[in-house]
């Protein structure tokens, strides 16, 4: 039997970040070379992005792109559409549905999905964008409208935050008449969703890497190093089955494939507020004990969509999901399962478990490895250097090292 050696190279487009991709960077070089069923080798190398000139003709060398910048830097915005289109370059994300699929698109899909969507209303610009074409329009078609009535109707508390926002840029909690007209006099120039707040008894957040989703027990009131607490079990098990298919039946319907959702969960109801993250944190300031996890997830996934030809698709398909919400015969309980469905259609889950099982046995081991070592021990002081000041180095190489040790711990099984 003659065997055939493939190269795979996945292309890194970064912003500020050191600590993921050196780390992502460090397991790649332990993945080795790689079998699928078929009998082909598979060897994946990385390499960072670099901005310089392309010629629209030029074959992009990658043969996947985890892309971290492109959301807000235009240049390499135009090269993944240019790599995507006559390339073939599989993208985690893709700018043609990130862009257009802000996080108001995603309140309407998934409220036409059935899902526990706050009630939430678009208001018009406090200040319309200064435009002299736009005055007569406005001056003919703007309705003047009650803001006062319409919070009222919604109810105090509410939420004014910007249709297309990420980051906390210009959202606000609105207790009364006084700081809602505050909210909308400072939003200015931004479109803003006035929501319905959800007095929540636990906020989850899961990040989700194509079919791999992690549900993490948030707390959005504390500094960044301890908004994830390590808890497990934190939801019933309905809602913890929810959370997952949620957070993939927003991906698999825009075509997301790294994304994280956030659910306010209720009375055990689970309510979507934010879930359009082209960039999701995953810095190990932030992820600290589920960082390994993201790390792990993030080079399977990557591993299977090179190994196997996975073929992108960057264009919505609306209609097997509409079909299920459009369905009067199914109750919430029965499309979520038919969602889950649709997602693990979409991202071959069971094909990428077998792909798992077969090609990338390994893999637990040498996270486990890679995340015991000095190796990966000096990534994580140098990026506690990078991000905090020098008094406070000491107590935060004891806070990640002991969550990094709880990991350890708890991932002990996986040792060689
Ligand atoms: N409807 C809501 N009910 C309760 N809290 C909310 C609601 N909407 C937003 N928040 C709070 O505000 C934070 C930021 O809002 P979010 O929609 O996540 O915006 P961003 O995209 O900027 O992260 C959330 O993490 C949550 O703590
Ligand atoms: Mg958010």
């Amino acid at each position: 039997m003659t065997t055939t050696q493939r190269d795979h190279l996945i292309g890194l487009l970064l912003g500020a970040e050191e600590d993921w991709p050196t780390a992502f960077e460090a397991l790649a070089r332990r993945l080795g070379i790689i079998r699928t069923a078929d009998g082909t080798s598979h060897r994946i190398t990385t390499e960072r992005v670099t901005i310089e000139p392309f010629n629209l003709r030029d074959k992009a060398r990658q043969d996947l792109c985890i892309d971290r910048l492109a959301y807000w830097y235009y240049h390499p915005r135009e090269w993944l559409k240019k790599a995507s289109l006559m390339d073939d370059v599989y993208l985690l994300n893709s700018p043609f549905t990130f862009q257009s699929m802000e996080k108001h698109s995603a309140y309407c899909a998934m409220l036409r999905l059935g899902l526990n969507v706050p009630n939430t209303v678009l208001v018009p610009y406090k200040n319309p964008v200064d435009n002299a074409r736009w005055a007569y329009t406005s001056a003919k078609y703007n309705q003047s409208f009650d803001l006062d009535a319409l919070a009222d109707e919604m109810g105090y508390p509410l939420y004014m935050k910007p249709f297309d926002g990420g980051g906390w840029r210009g959202v606000s909690r609105v207790d009364d008449r006084e700081g809602l007209h505050t909210s909308y006099d400072e939003s200015g120039e931004m479109l803003m969703h006035l929501q319905e707040s959800i007095d929540y008894d636990v906020f989850a957040r899961a990040l989700t890497i194509g079919p791999e989703t992690m549900v993490m027990k948030f707390r959005p009131e504390m500094p960044m190093h301890d908004r994830y607490e390590v808890s497990h079990d934190f939801l019933s098990e309905k809602a913890g089955t929810e959370a997952i298919t949620i957070s993939q039946t927003v991906n698999a319907f825009f075509r997301w494939e790294f994304n994280s959702c956030e659910m306010l969960v209720k009375d055990d109801i689970v309510y979507p507020i934010d879930y359009a993250n082209a960039c999701p944190d995953v810095a190990v300031t932030s992820l600290h004990y589920y960082f390994p996890w993201a790390m792990k997830s993030l080079l399977k996934w990557s591993a299977y969509c090179v190994a196997t030809d996975r073929v992108a698709k960057s264009q919505v398909d609306t209609e097997p999901w509409f079909a299920v919400a459009d369905n009067d015969d199914l109750d919430y309980a029965a499309k979520i399962v038919a969602y889950q469905r649709l997602a693990d259609q979409h991202f071959d889950t069971e094909r990428y478990r077998e792909f798992c099982d077969q090609s990338l046995g390994h893999v637990d081991e040498f996270v486990y490895e890679y995340v015991t070592s000095p190796e990966f021990r000096s990534m994580l002081t140098s990026t506690i250097q990078q991000t905090y000041p020098t008094h406070e180095w000491e107590r935060f190489e004891a806070h990640f090292g002991g969550l990094l040790g709880m990991w350890a711990t708890d991932n002990a099984h996986l040792a060689g």
